[in-house]
């Protein structure tokens, strides 16, 4: 192996990345799912939507779990802004694009929520019962339950899609799908029936003054000063979190003024070529030409489905990294195989694509059958019989076969 093709040690590489993004995510899908378990229990009762919630935060609200749930919320927001920041162009599939957008959606409600109860708990020592937060939503602010309910949904749709996309390279996945497919619709559907149904119930006792008087002495809920600096961290947080999309964005119009400047030339089987600005991968050049190539990971390395044979001077490409050695290896790659996803060329080079784009994920990491080819040194002998076309035009295949 060319000093050049040994594989590269750097940190954070992209698999480290995409590790942390998905240890992260997954906190975070932990969090949402006892969240949304929590609110089912409202189906059976108000009082054991509260037990759950004792619960619910005996888990999250200790110093242990705080620092998983904000340092794991952080670190997925931080990889989200530098994937959009490495990303060369926005074409991508449908499934990564929601995923895209539903993850930016989130922290436009889930800065709201959190501030107008975690932060409202830990400052002003605000109580924020189920029984509270089912009569805000339900009763007082309509709006704002339906604004939590749609958090709801885009927080668990998104977990759900990258969870899906994760898994379904697993050999044992297709085995389970119906059964995870059934719980992703089924428990976003059973917490807001159990919040609706909480919700009717509290709308009959707060016909009781006494009750709701009780109830908001109870909750300790801040004064108006109190609101108005809840309402005024919830603005800044919105805005730094603005500010800090705006900032990536002009980092990556930035690098992409500069790379344009150096350009490299990708030459694909059928004679067609491809010129792209140096930082590209050669799966986001097919992609920005409209070439079909299969990735069934979306170009996350994990597929090994994007896989080409390079055609390249020696010592000419960058190092692939360990990841991506350890995916080749796992699909017995040969020599001079790369990952599309992963190779950013510094030099013209022509590739072939090794697996058809309609590839499916089940079979992404099959080592042998979808190979296209492989070249090899032949000698062939062709033998003929004199005639044989007149001879066997007048005879019956079985005939021929016993000539
Ligand atoms: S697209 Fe999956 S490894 Fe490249």
């Amino acid at each position: 192996m060319p000093a050049a093709d040994k594989p590269s040690a750097s940190w954070p590489g992209p698999a480290r990345v995409r590790r942390a993004r998905l240890y992260s995510g997954l906190v975070l899908f932990v969090f949402v799912a006892t969240h949304l378990l929590n609110h089912a229990l409202g189906l059976i009762s108000l009082q054991a939507m509260e037990a759950g919630r004792w619960l619910f935060i005996a888990v999250w609200r200790n110093p242990v779990g705080s620092t998983l749930l904000f340092g794991a919320l952080l670190l997925h927001l931080s990889l989200a802004l530098w994937s959009i920041y490495l990303r060369r162009h926005l074409r991508m599939p449908i499934w990564q694009a929601m995923q895209l957008v539903l993850g930016l959606l989130i922290p436009t409600v889930l800065v709201h929520h959190a501030v107008f109860t975690r932060a409202a708990w830990s400052v002003y020592g605000y109580q924020d019962s189920y029984t509270m937060l089912v009569l805000l939503f339900w009763q007082l602010r309509p709006d704002l339950g339906l604004w939590q309910s749609a958090l709801v949904l885009v927080a668990w749709a998104h977990g759900c899609i990258g969870i899906h996309y994760w898994l379904r390279l697993r050999p044992w996945y297709r085995l389970v799908a119906m059964e995870l497919y059934t719980v992703a619709i089924m428990l976003p559907v059973m917490a807001l029936l159990g919040f609706a149904q909480a919700g009717r119930y509290v709308s009959v006792l707060a016909q009781d003054p006494q009750w709701l008087r009780n109830l908001l002495a109870d909750a300790q809920a801040p004064d108006a000063a109190g609101l108005a600096t809840l309402t005024a961290w919830r603005d800044g947080i919105w805005m730094a979190l603005a500010a800090l999309l705006l900032l990536t964005l002009l980092a990556r119009a930035l690098r992409q003024w500069r790379e344009s400047a150096r350009s490299v030339r990708i030459h694909y089987p059928n004679a067609q070529v491809v010129t792209v600005p140096r930082g590209f991968t050669v799966l986001e050049a097919s992609h920005q030409a409209g070439i079909a190539h299969a990735s069934v990971c979306g170009g996350r390395g994990r597929c090994s489905t994007c896989r080409v044979r390079v055609h390249a001077p020696d010592g000419s490409l960058p190092a692939a990294s360990e990841a991506e050695t350890r995916v080749l290896a796992r699909v017995g790659a040969g020599p001079h195989v790369r990952l599309a996803c992963q190779l950013r060329p510094t030099h013209d080079l022509r590739v072939t694509p090794l697996i058809p784009p309609s590839v499916p994920p089940a079979m992404s990491w099959s080592q042998g059958h979808l190979m296209a080819g492989e070249e090899r040194e032949l000698c062939v002998l062709f033998a003929d019989l004199r005639g044989f076309t007149r001879l066997s035009e007048h005879r019956l295949p079985y005939d021929v076969v016993f000539l």
